[in-house]
């Protein structure tokens, strides 16, 4: 890694500005303007195809914009060496599956503090690297996985390994994709109190989150955008953007949508017999 790359002292963990992305003649993302300041989160809705993605691919630096400035952990693209920036952000999404070996998860998890997603045996003969790896594990309560190999695993395990693999190299920044899909109603649950306690650890990453569903905020989510057709339809505290009028619009869909008492969200589709029973 190189050392002169790390996350500049209060500054924002992203920055971007008039972003667009075209690819092969289709404009993707059309003027995105978007700032997470360091130790924020951002939750990311919006119907498929909006461009959540390849937004996220963005602030992974896997992707660069066409046109427009990003800033990330207060280094300009373009001006810094992705390499020496991309350790300090983690990226989880089921599209990486493919990439990984079939081996335990100790030492997958171990390796992602190397930036290896094959690393060799070698790496649980280092004290400190086997250290990180079970602490990034206890963090989302997989610990009593290590020993199992990937591919045994149930999908919910597997989400949060994928987790514990991006926390492992200490991520300033961490970026999830869907990381709710393939969950039963358990797994769910258990990933949003595991993102629950994330988002409130004092030294914690930043997190920017793409879900599709409200049930799946975590309560200590505080800023969300709504991206519609490549757009930022709406971006801003919560409780202003999700409004049942703007996550009807963006869905295209009529939703009413409520938070409960305990700080979850839902949206539900207005029907005429929740309309006559007077839920909307
Ligand atoms: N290389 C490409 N060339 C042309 N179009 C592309 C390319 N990559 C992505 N797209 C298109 O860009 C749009 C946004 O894709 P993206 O994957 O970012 O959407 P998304 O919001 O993540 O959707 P989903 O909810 O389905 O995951 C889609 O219409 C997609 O087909
Ligand atoms: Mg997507």
């Amino acid at each position: 890694m190189n050392p002169s790359v790390v996350p500049a002292p209060g500054a924002p963990a992203v920055r971007a500005r008039d972003l667009d992305v075209v690819r092969s003649g289709v404009t993707i993302l059309r003027g995105a303007d978007l700032d997470v300041p360091a130790g924020e989160h951002l939750a990311v809705l919006g119907p498929n195809g909006a461009g959540k993605t390849t937004l996220l691919h963005l602030l992974a630096t896997y992707r660069f914009p066409t046109r427009g400035s990003l800033e990330l952990l207060g280094h300009r693209l373009g001006r810094v060496d992705v390499r020496a920036l991309r350790p300090h952000i983690g990226f989880v999404s089921v599209a990486l599956d493919p990439l990984l070996e079939d081996i335990t998860v100790l030492r997958t998890v171990a390796g992602s503090a190397i930036g290896s997603v094959a690393p060799p045996a070698a790496v649980l003969d280092e004290p400190a690297l086997v250290t990180a790896a079970h602490t990034a594990l206890e963090r989302v309560g997989v610990d009593h996985l290590a020993d199992r190999r990937i591919l045994t695993l149930s999908q919910g395990e597997r989400q949060r390994v994928r987790i514990a693999r991006a926390l492992a190299s200490a991520p300033a920044l961490l970026l999830l994709d869907e990381p709710f899909a393939g969950l039963d109603l358990g797994g769910r649950e258990q990933l949003v109190t595991v993102l629950d306690a994330l988002l409130t650890e004092p030294d914690g990453p930043t997190v920017v989150l793409v879900t599709h569903h409200l049930e799946e905020l975590p309560t200590q989510l505080r800023r969300v955008l709504l991206l519609a057709e490549g757009r930022a339809v709406a971006e801003g505290p919560i409780e202003q953007v999700l409004t049942s009028a703007q996550v009807s619009s963006v869905f295209a869909t009529p939703l009413q949508v409520v938070r409960d008492a305990d700080g979850r969200w839902r949206a539900t589709g207005v029907t005429d017999e929740n309309r006559r029973v007077g839920r909307s």
